[in-house]
C-alpha cells in the first residue's frame, strides 16, 4: 500500500512571548492530527516554528535590553522545550531568522516583483502592533483594535505595495468552486465578504522605522513586512521552490490557525502563491478561542491565562490534551480552566475509562493470573456490546476527518460508558465466587477488547497514556486504525500487567483554589485601565515592599551598553539585581552608594542573567538618577 501524504502546519508563533494555552492549543490539535493520520497509515509530516521579525519582537528584546537574536533565540527555545513536554512531536521547526527560509522569502518577493505586482507608494494608516497590519477607521471598535483593544499607531511612510486586488475575483470564484477549502463555513463567508472590496497590501517598511526583517531584494532601504516573510514558512520549511518535501506534501497543505489571524491566511497567503505562481493549502482550518475559566478573554492582567506547563504538572500532560481537545468544539470558543481541565479529568478519564481498566485487569489477574483468559461462547449481550464497539470507528474516522474531535471523543467515551454498563449488568465479580470461570473469562475478554480498541482510538489523543493502557493488555504493536475495525485480536494467553494507575484522580478543590489565588494575586481590570491621576487604596501601596539597600559590588554586562549587573546588601541577604542604568552611571562609582529596593518583585531572567528585584530611580531628561535615603541608612530597614 502506498502511503498517503499528510502536511499539517501550526502558525509560526511570535518570538515576542513565550508559550502558553492558546498556543499549545492549536499545537495540541496538529500533533493529535498527525498521529491520526499515522494511525491510518498515512505519511504525516507536522510543521511548527517561530515567528521571529517585525517591531513587536523588536520591542519586546529593546524592553528586556537585549538585542532581537539574543531575545529570539531565547523564546524560540522556550517554545521548542515545551512542546515534547505535551507529548507534541512536530517533523520540523521552523524559525524565520534561519537561512533556509530568508531565502525562500527574497525568492518568492522576486517572483511577485517580476510578475508585475508590487508597486512602491505612500501608506499611511492605522497600525496595530499587536496584529501587525493597516486597518481601515470603520473596522475598528471604537477606535481601538478588535484583537487587541488598544489604539493603533497613525503612520505615514513610502511603501512597496503588492497588487492583490489583481487576484480577488480570481479567490473568489476559486472558494465557489471549492468551498470547502476554509472551513468552518463561517469563517469561509468572512473571508468572502472582505473580498467584496478589493484592496492591495503594504508588504515593506522602511528600514528608518523597522530594521528587524528580511531586506526586500528589489530595495535594499525596506524590509519585508513581517507577515510576507511569515506566512512563507509554510514552503521554506518544505525547501521551495524544487524541495522533495515540497513536491511530496505541499499539495496535501492543512494550515490551522486561530480565527485572529484568518484576514493573512484566508486572503493574504492564497493570493501571494497565486502570484508567484505556487498552487494554494488545501484546507485552511479556522478554530475558535479559549476564554478564561470565568468567560472573560484570557489576559494576564485578569489572572485568567494558564501556563501550559502549570496545568501539565498539575494533571499530566495527556489529561490537558484531552480536556483541550474535548472541551473546544473545532471553529467555535471554549471556555478553559485548571479546575474545568481537572474535572474533564476525573468524570471521563479517571472514573469512566481508568476505573474500567484497574478493574477489568484487577478480575482477570484475581482468576487467571497474568494471562489473557480464554473466549467461550458469546451472549447477545456480548454480541450488541461488539457490535456498539465496530460500528464506533468509521463514526470517530469522519469526525477526524472533519476536525470534529470533541465529538470523535464522546463517541469513544459512549462506548466506554457502555462497557461499564456491560460489566456491571453482567457482575463477573459474582461469576468468580460461583466459579464460572469460562463465562467469566468470556465477559472480561469482552470487556478488554473494548478496550483495546479504545487505546488506539485515543492514541492520537493521549500517545502517553494509551501506549501504558496498550502495555496492561499485553500489546506491542504500534496503534492502527485498521485493528479498532476489527474484534478479537486479542490473544489467549497473552501477558497483561496491572501496574502504574492510568489516571490518578485530579484534585479540583485544589484546582480551583490555585485559580482563585491566582486572579486574587493580580491587578483588577479596572486597575488595568486605571487613568495615571487615579489613586490607589492602602493596601495596594503596601504590597510593594520597599528596602534599603547597599551596592556590594557591580559589573558590565557583555553586549549591552545600558545594563549593570549588582549585588546589593539588604541586610540579611545579598541580592543580585540587573538595572538599565548603565548610561548614567559606570560600575566603579555605583559600589557604596545606598539604593531603594523594589524586593518582593517576582524574580526575572535578564541577558541570562537572574534578576531578585528592582532599583527606584527618576527617569529625567538628563539621564536616570537613583533613589537613596538622605543619610546613611542601615542595610535592610523598610521604606514606608
Ligand atoms: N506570528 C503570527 C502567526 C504567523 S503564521 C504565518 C501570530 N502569532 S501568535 O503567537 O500571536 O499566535 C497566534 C495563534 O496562537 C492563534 O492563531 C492561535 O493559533 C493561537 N492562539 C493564541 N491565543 C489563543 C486563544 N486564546 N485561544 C486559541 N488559540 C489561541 O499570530
Amino acid at each position: 500500500m502506498s502511503s498517503q501524504a499528510y502536511y499539517v502546519t501550526t502558525p509560526i508563533y511570535y518570538a515576542s512571548d513565550p508559550p502558553f494555552i492558546g498556543n499549545a492549543w492549536t499545537t495540541v490539535v496538529a500533533d493529535a492530527l498527525t498521529r491520526f493520520a499515522q494511525i491510518e497509515g498515512k505519511d504525516a509530516y507536522f510543521l511548527t516554528g517561530t515567528d521571529e521579525h517585525g517591531p513587536k519582537v523588536e520591542k519586546s528584546a529593546a524592553a528586556a535590553g537585549i538585542g532581537p537574536k539574543e531575545w529570539v533565540d531565547d523564546i524560540s527555545g522556550k517554545y521548542r522545550a515545551m512542546w515534547p513536554t505535551l507529548n507534541i512531536e512536530p517533523s520540523d521547526f521552523i524559525r524565520t531568522t534561519e537561512e533556509r527560509h530568508k531565502r525562500v522569502v527574497v525568492e518568492l518577493l522576486q517572483r511577485v516583483y517580476d510578475a508585475g505586482d508590487i508597486y512602491l507608494s505612500e501608506k499611511e494608516g492605522l497600525y496595530c502592533l499587536g496584529c501587525e497590519i493597516f486597518y481601515n477607521e470603520n473596522e475598528l471598535d471604537d477606535g481601538r483594535c478588535p484583537t487587541h483593544g488598544t489604539e493603533p499607531e497613525h503612520i505615514n511612510e513610502p511603501n512597496y505595495f503588492f497588487r492583490m486586488s489583481k487576484y480577488y475575483g480570481w479567490w473568489s470564484d476559486y472558494l465557489k468552486e471549492n468551498p470547502e477549502t476554509i472551513r468552518p463555513e463561517r469563517y469561509r463567508n468572512e473571508v468572502e465578504g472582505w473580498l467584496r472590496n478589493p484592496t492591495d497590501l503594504s508588504i515593506s517598511r522602511p528600514k528608518s522605522r523597522v530594521t528587524w526583517g528580511i531586506e526586500l531584494p528589489f530595495d535594499s532601504d525596506h524590509v519585508a513586512y513581517v507577515w510576507f516573510d511569515a506566512l512563507t514558512n509554510y514552503i521554506s520549511a518544505l525547501g521551495w521552490p524544487d524541495g522533495e518535501l515540497f513536491a511530496k506534501y505541499w499539495p496535501t497543505a492543512e494550515h490551522l490557525v486561530g480565527k485572529d489571524i484568518l484576514r493573512q491566511h484566508g486572503l493574504y497567503w492564497p493570493i501571494m502563491l497565486k502570484s508567484a505562481g505556487v498552487p494554494i493549502y488545501r484546507h485552511l482550518n479556522v478554530h475558535g478561542f479559549w476564554q478564561g475559566f470565568d468567560g472573560r478573554k484570557m489576559s494576564k492582567s485578569l489572572g485568567n491565562s494558564i501556563d501550559p506547563a502549570d496545568v501539565r504538572d498539575a494533571h499530566g500532560a495527556d489529561s490537558v490534551r484531552y480536556a483541550l481537545l474535548r472541551e473546544m468544539p473545532f471553529g467555535l470558543d471554549a471556555n478553559i480552566g485548571d479546575a474545568i481541565i481537572a474535572e474533564r479529568a476525573n468524570s471521563d478519564l479517571a472514573n469512566d475509562l481508568g476505573n474500567l481498566a484497574s478493574r477489568v485487569l484487577a478480575l482477570v489477574q484475581r482468576s487467571f493470573g497474568d494471562n489473557m483468559p480464554p473466549v467461550g461462547a458469546a451472549t447477545i449481550e456480548d454480541t450488541n456490546l461488539r457490535d456498539q464497539w465496530l460500528a464506533v470507528t468509521p463514526v470517530v474516522r469522519d469526525a477526524w476527518h472533519d476536525l470534529r474531535m470533541s465529538s470523535a471523543i464522546e463517541s469513544v467515551m459512549e462506548g466506554i460508558r457502555a462497557t461499564n454498563r456491560y460489566v456491571d449488568s453482567q457482575r463477573p465479580w459474582d461469576l468468580a465466587k460461583s466459579d464460572e470461570i469460562d463465562r467469566l473469562g468470556t465477559v472480561l475478554c469482552t470487556a478488554l477488547e473494548t478496550l483495546r480498541i479504545a487505546s488506539v482510538l485515543f492514541w492520537p489523543i493521549m500517545p502517553e497514556r494509551m501506549t501504558l493502557l496498550r502495555k496492561q493488555l499485553g500489546i506491542e504493536k504500534t496503534p492502527q486504525i485498521a485493528d479498532a475495525e476489527e474484534w478479537g485480536l486479542l490473544e489467549t494467553g497473552a501477558l497483561l500487567s496491572l501496574g502504574e494507575q492510568l489516571f490518578p484522580r485530579a484534585d479540583v478543590d485544589a484546582a480551583r483554589a490555585r485559580e482563585q489565588a491566582k486572579a486574587d494575586s493580580v491587578k483588577t481590570p479596572e486597575a488595568d485601565q486605571a487613568d495615571p491621576e487615579e489613586t490607589i487604596d492602602f493596601e495596594q501601596f503596601a504590597s510593594v515592599k520597599l528596602r534599603v539597600g547597599t551596592i556590594v559590588a557591580a559589573d558590565t554586562l557583555p553586549k549591552t551598553s545600558k545594563l549593570l549587573k549588582l549585588q546589593v546588601d539588604l541586610g540579611d541577604e545579598t541580592r543580585q539585581i540587573v538595572a538599565g542604568i548603565a548610561e548614567s552611571y559606570s560600575a566603579d562609582d555605583i559600589v557604596g552608594r545606598q539604593v531603594v529596593v523594589v524586593a518582593n518583585l517576582e524574580p526575572a531572567t535578564i541577558r541570562g542573567v537572574e534578576s531578585q528585584g528592582m532599583l527606584l530611580a527618576a527617569d529625567s531628561q538628563a539621564g536616570l538618577r537613583i533613589v537613596c535615603p538622605d543619610a546613611e541608612t542601615p542595610a535592610g530597614s523598610p521604606v514606608q
